[in-house]
C-alpha cells in the first residue's frame, strides 16, 4: 500500500515537472510575440490622422521680435504606404502682424520664397513671383498670396498647424 502511494507521488512529481517544462517554450513564445507586436505597433502606428494637421512648436514667443519676417523650419510625418516619411517645411513668422505664420511654399509651384530686406517683400527665385510683407500677391505667375497657417500661443510658445495647399490656384485649397 505504502509502495503504491510512493509510486503515485512519483507520478505526480513527474507530471508537474513535465507541465513546468512545457511552460518554458510557451513563455518564450509569448515573450517573442509581445516583442514583435510592440515593434509592429511602433512601426505602423499612425503619427498623423489622415488629412488632419497637428500642432507643432516653432519656438518661444520671445524669439519673434522686430519688423522683419522670421523663418523657421519644422518637420511633419506623412504616411506613405506602410512607412512614414518625414518632410521638412519652412514657415515665416510675422512678429509685427500679431505673430501670423505664413507658409514659405510659393503658391505657384511650391518653391520656397525668400525675404528681401531691401525691397521689403517675399520673392520666389523659381519664376519671380513677389509678395508683400503681409503675404499678399504683388506680381508674377503665382495666382494668390502666400498661404497663412493656423497658429496659436500656449504657455509662451508659438505653435503652428502645418498644411500644404494645392498649387497654382487662386482659391486656397488644403491638400488632403
Ligand atoms: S514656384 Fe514660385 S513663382 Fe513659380
Amino acid at each position: 500500500m505504502a509502495e503504491a502511494s510512493t509510486q503515485h507521488d512519483d507520478n505526480n512529481e513527474t507530471k508537474s515537472r513535465r507541465d513546468f517544462l512545457l511552460l518554458i517554450p510557451l513563455a518564450l513564445f509569448a515573450s517573442m510575440a509581445a516583442t514583435i507586436a510592440a515593434a509592429a505597433f511602433r512601426y505602423l502606428r499612425p503619427t498623423r490622422i489622415f488629412g488632419e494637421a497637428v500642432w507643432t512648436d516653432i519656438g518661444p514667443l520671445s524669439q519673434f521680435t522686430g519688423a522683419r519676417p522670421i523663418m523657421r523650419s519644422l518637420e511633419t510625418e506623412r504616411a506613405a504606404g506602410w512607412a512614414n516619411m518625414v518632410e521638412e517645411h519652412f514657415v515665416f513668422v510675422l512678429p509685427d502682424k500679431n505673430y501670423q505664420v505664413l507658409s514659405a511654399a510659393c503658391p505657384h509651384e511650391g518653391c520656397n520664397v525668400i525675404w528681401r530686406d531691401e525691397d521689403r517683400n517675399f520673392f520666389c527665385p523659381c519664376h519671380d513671383s513677389s509678395f508683400a510683407a503681409d503675404g499678399s500677391r504683388l506680381s508674377g505667375p503665382a495666382r494668390r498670396g502666400l498661404d497663412p497657417l493656423p497658429s496659436q500661443t500656449e504657455n509662451g510658445t508659438l505653435k503652428v498647424k502645418y498644411q500644404s495647399f494645392v498649387n497654382n490656384t487662386s482659391e486656397r485649397v488644403v491638400r488632403g
